[in-house]
């Protein structure tokens, strides 16, 4: 075993590359559970890979036949409708758990110098994600597939001068149609998978380059022992893997209770009119995305009225397009003395309250019909999203920080 074992080291590290991102690899020793979601999301981005591998063995990617296959699958094909819910609910815990390590990397400051690059490297997944997410609810060919594909698919037809091509070169043709459903599914089962995988790649080696942050933002490295270990650190393996494990255990529990007593979620996670089959000539009453497109979804739709020369269409992908962007921008508009919400100033931590508030709000209008008091209470919503951000130099500036301390706290 062991001269197989050199064998091959001597031609490709896999001892050193252990040691660099396993056992050599010093994380913070005060990690809390805000930080089991990083390895929660590589779980469930590997439950996606699989299921998926063994749903495109049953599934039929045409326009005639889509819908009637994923019924084969929950009826007939053997475990079909484990491996199907296992898959359309990894989905939506897909972006919960991204949402909560979006949300620890918010709270702890994450993405401050010099962790800028993992910061985008994570937001590319993120809009990869929602690409992904987007094409693979268009696949089983419902009535919320076809629609909810139509309304997005629309806003490109808001862009002025190329919209309307954009848009047939989007389809593949002048109605969402079999080619659309075709070009979705190779994106969606080929082009998209690769691509959030060589992202992950490059986010976790950005990550292991620099080291990771802690609940307290303090820079380990600055502590370091006559051994050249930092004093707070303990080596990844095999304390954080095994403490991983138990975040596993707590997940599989509450992922299995979805699966096996839940899985639509009262129509959260697997929209009613998605059980009747795609039909042009029939709009649903109500369109509505998925869950976890909400919080867009209702800032695109809180744009009501015409600025000028922008027209609303136009106006609502804009702003759902910069509700997007500047998260991009975040690392920049950060300008605090401390990383962790434990040190910012009062100003810092009634904004991320309010802030996580206002999300969830927006998520769970984008689900609701729009109806006058919702539209508006989605514009004050956009307000107060807009002004956590673009308020943030100033607040993160002006706001009395408490002093860090030298050695982490736990
Ligand atoms: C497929 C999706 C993703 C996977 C598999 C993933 C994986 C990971 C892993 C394994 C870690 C180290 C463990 C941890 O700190 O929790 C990590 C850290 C981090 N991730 Fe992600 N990530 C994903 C998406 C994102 C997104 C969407 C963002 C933000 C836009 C993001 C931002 C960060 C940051 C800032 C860190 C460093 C945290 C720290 O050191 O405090 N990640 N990620």
């Amino acid at each position: 075993m062991n001269s197989l074992l050199n064998w091959v080291n001597e031609r490709l590290p896999v001892v050193r590359a252990w040691e660099d991102h396993l056992a050599k690899y010093y994380a913070p020793k005060n990690f809390n559970v805000w930080y089991f979601f990083g390895s929660l999301a590589l779980l469930v981005l590997v439950n996606q890979l699989l299921t998926g591998i063994w749903l495109t063995m049953s599934y039929v990617p045409d326009a005639e036949k889509a819908f009637a296959s994923v019924e084969y699958i929950m009826r007939d094909v053997e475990y079909g409708w484990l491996i199907r819910y296992m898959h359309s609910t990894g989905a939506s815990f897909f972006f919960i758990v991204v949402y909560c390590h979006m949300f620890r990397g918010l709270l702890y400051g994450s993405y401050q110098t010099p962790r800028e690059l993992i910061w985008i490297f994570g937001m590319a997944i993120y809009l990869a994600l929602m690409a992904e997410a987007f094409m693979g609810y268009m696949l089983p060919w419902g009535q919320m597939s076809y629609w909810g594909a139509q309304v997005i698919i629309s806003l490109f037809g808001a862009i002025p001068w190329i919209g309307a091509d954009l848009q047939q070169w989007i389809r593949g043709d002048f109605l969402i149609s079999g080619i659309t459903l075709n070009r979705f599914f190779a994106l969606h089962v080929v082009a998209l998978p690769i691509v959030i995988l060589g992202l992950v790649v490059l986010h976790i080696l950005a990550l292991h380059e620099v080291g990771s942050n802690n609940p307290d933002g303090i820079d380990i490295k600055k502590n370091k022992g006559p051994d050249g270990i930092p004093l707070d650190g303990i080596p990844f393996h095999p304390y954080y893997t095994v403490k991983d494990l138990v975040g596993v255990a707590v997940f599989l529990f509450v992922f299995c209770g979805v699966i096996f007593f839940m899985p639509e979620m009262g129509g959260f996670f697997l929209e009613h009119a998605n059980f009747e089959q795609a039909d042009a000539l029939k709009t649903p009453e109500h369109i509505a995305p998925v869950w976890y497109f909400g919080a867009f979804y209702s800032i695109l739709r809180a744009i009501t009225f015409d600025v000028g020369p922008i027209d609303s269409k136009l106006g609502g992908f804009i702003a759902m397009g910069a509700a997007i962007a500047i998260l991009f921008v975040l690392p920049w508009l950060d300008r605090s003395r401390v990383r962790s919400i434990r040190y910012k100033g009062v100003i810092s931590k009634i904004a991320i309250v309010v802030f996580a508030f206002v999300f969830v709000l927006l998520t769970w209008l984008g689900t609701q019909p729009a109806t006058v008091t919702y539209t508006l209470i989605a514009q004050i919503c956009t307000v107060l999203y807009f002004a956590f951000f673009l308020l943030m130099p100033f607040y993160t500036r002006m706001e009395k920080t408490k002093p860090v301390p030298e050695r982490v706290t736990g």
